[in-house]
C-alpha cells in the first residue's frame, strides 16, 4: 500500500509521503522536449500516450510517492462546450458563454484523460499512488466568466452579484460535471483525487459558504457515497481563517495548506481526523540554498508525528532547477 494513501487514511506509513503540485511541467527539460512535439496545449492534454508520459516523468527522476495525472482544470469548461485555448505567454483564453442552457457536460470529450489514467496506473508500481483532479466550482466559474486569468476576478464576482440565477445554475452544472469527471477518473484507476480551488481566496467572506464550502461539501459527500475507499484532498487556496469552517463542514480526507498559512496554525486548528498536505514555498524551492534546507527541516519538525504529506503551498514555478526538487526529497528521506 502506498505511504500517500496510508497517511490520508490515518494509518501508519513506512515513510513521509511527498509529491508536488505541478510536479510535471516546464521546469523539466524532458517535459519541454515532449511538449514541443505538440503545438496546442489542450491537444497535448488530450493525447493519452503523451499525457501519460508527462505524468510519469517526475517519478522517473525523483523518489515521489504519488503521480498526478497530467491534464488541466480547464478541460471541464472545454467538455461543457465552451471553447478553451492557450495563448503562448498569456495563459488560458475562453470564448464568452452566450447561452448557459446550451452548456452540457460531455464525458466522452474527456475519454483521453481516462485512457491516460488507465495507462499510468498500469505502469506504476503499487506503492505509488495516482491522483486524479478537477478544478472547484468557483475557480472554474471564474475562468469561464472572465474568459482568462485575472488578479482580482472582479468580472466573475460582478456576474455572481448581478445574475444570481444564472450563477447558481452554472454552479450546480459545475458541481455535477466535477463529480462526473472525478468519478470517471476513479473508475479509470485514480487512487485519490484533489480538488483545486486556486482562487477561493478571491471569494468575499459573506459568499464563502455558498461558493466554497457548500459546493465542496456536495461534491465530497456524493463522491464518497460512490467511492468510499478513495481519499479526497481539497485545496481552497487563500482561505485564511475560513479554512477552519471549511474543514469542519466539508470533512475531506486531506487539506492542502497554501503558502500563506502557517503550518503550525493549520495543525492546531484543523480537525485531527484530516491529513494536512503542504506547504513549502514554491519561490523558496526555486531559490534553493540554505534557506530551502532550513525550511524543509523546519516543516519536518513542525509536522513530525502528524498526519502530514509533504508538498508545496502552490505549484512548482517554471524556472525551478530540478536539482532543488531532488534536494527536498533527499532531505525529507535523510539520505544525504
Ligand atoms: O503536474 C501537475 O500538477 C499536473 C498538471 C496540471 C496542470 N495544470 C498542467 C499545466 C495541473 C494539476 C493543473 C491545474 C491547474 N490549471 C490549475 C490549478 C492549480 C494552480 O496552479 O492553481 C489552474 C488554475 C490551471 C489553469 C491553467 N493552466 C493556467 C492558469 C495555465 C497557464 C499558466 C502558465 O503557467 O502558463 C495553465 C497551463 C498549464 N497547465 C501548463 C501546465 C504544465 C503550462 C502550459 C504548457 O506546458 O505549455
Amino acid at each position: 500500500m502506498s505511504a500517500f494513501l496510508s497517511v490520508l487514511r490515518g494509518q501508519p506509513a513506512p515513510r513521509i509521503p511527498v509529491w508536488l503540485m505541478r510536479q510535471a511541467g516546464r521546469y523539466l527539460p524532458e517535459y519541454r522536449a515532449l511538449r514541443a512535439e505538440t503545438k496546442d496545449f489542450l491537444s497535448f492534454c488530450y493525447d493519452a500516450p503523451r499525457a501519460a508520459e508527462a505524468t510519469l516523468q517526475p517519478l522517473r527522476r525523483f523518489d515521489l510517492d504519488a503521480a498526478i495525472i497530467f491534464s488541466d482544470i480547464l478541460v471541464i469548461p472545454d467538455a461543457l462546450g465552451q471553447k478553451v485555448f492557450f495563448d503562448v505567454g498569456h495563459g488560458p483564453r475562453l470564448d464568452p458563454v452566450t447561452d448557459f442552457a446550451a452548456l452540457s457536460f460531455r464525458p466522452h470529450h474527456l475519454a483521453p484523460v481516462y485512457a491516460a489514467i488507465k495507462a499510468v496506473r498500469a505502469a506504476l508500481p503499487p506503492e505509488k499512488a495516482l491522483i486524479g483532479f478537477a478544478g472547484s466550482p468557483f475557480t472554474l466559474l471564474a475562468y469561464m466568466i472572465e474568459g482568462q486569468g485575472s488578479k482580482t476576478f472582479d468580472r466573475a464576482l460582478h456576474f455572481i452579484y448581478t445574475r444570481p440565477d444564472e450563477a447558481a445554475f452554472l454552479r450546480h452544472l459545475l458541481e455535477d460535471s466535477i463529480l462526473a469527471h472525478l468519478s470517471a477518473q476513479i473508475q479509470a484507476g485514480a487512487d485519490a483525487v484533489q480538488l483545486f480551488d486556486s482562487w477561493a481566496g478571491m471569494v468575499p467572506a459573506p459568499l464563502y459558504k455558498d461558493w466554497v464550502i457548500l459546493p465542496h461539501q456536495r461534491i465530497v459527500t456524493a463522491l464518497r457515497a460512490r467511492h468510499p475507499a478513495v481519499p479526497i484532498v481539497c485545496f481552497p487556496r487563500g482561505s485564511g481563517v475560513k479554512l477552519m469552517d471549511f474543514a469542519r463542514t466539508v470533512q475531506p480526507d486531506g487539506i492542502s495548506v497554501d503558502t500563506s498559512t502557517p503550518m503550525d496554525w493549520a495543525l492546531e486548528n484543523l480537525p485531527k481526523t484530516i491529513t494536512v498536505q503542504g506547504n513549502l514555498d514554491p519561490a523558496l524551492l526555486c531559490a534553493g540554498g540554505r534557506g530551502l534546507d532550513d525550511a524543509v527541516q523546519s516543516l519536518k519538525n513542525t509536522c513530525s508525528g502528524r498526519r502530514w504529506i509533504m508538498n508545496l503551498g502552490h505549484g512548482v514555478l517554471p524556472p525551478t532547477p530540478p536539482d532543488h526538487v531532488k534536494r527536498v526529497v533527499d532531505l525529507l528521506r535523510d539520505t544525504l
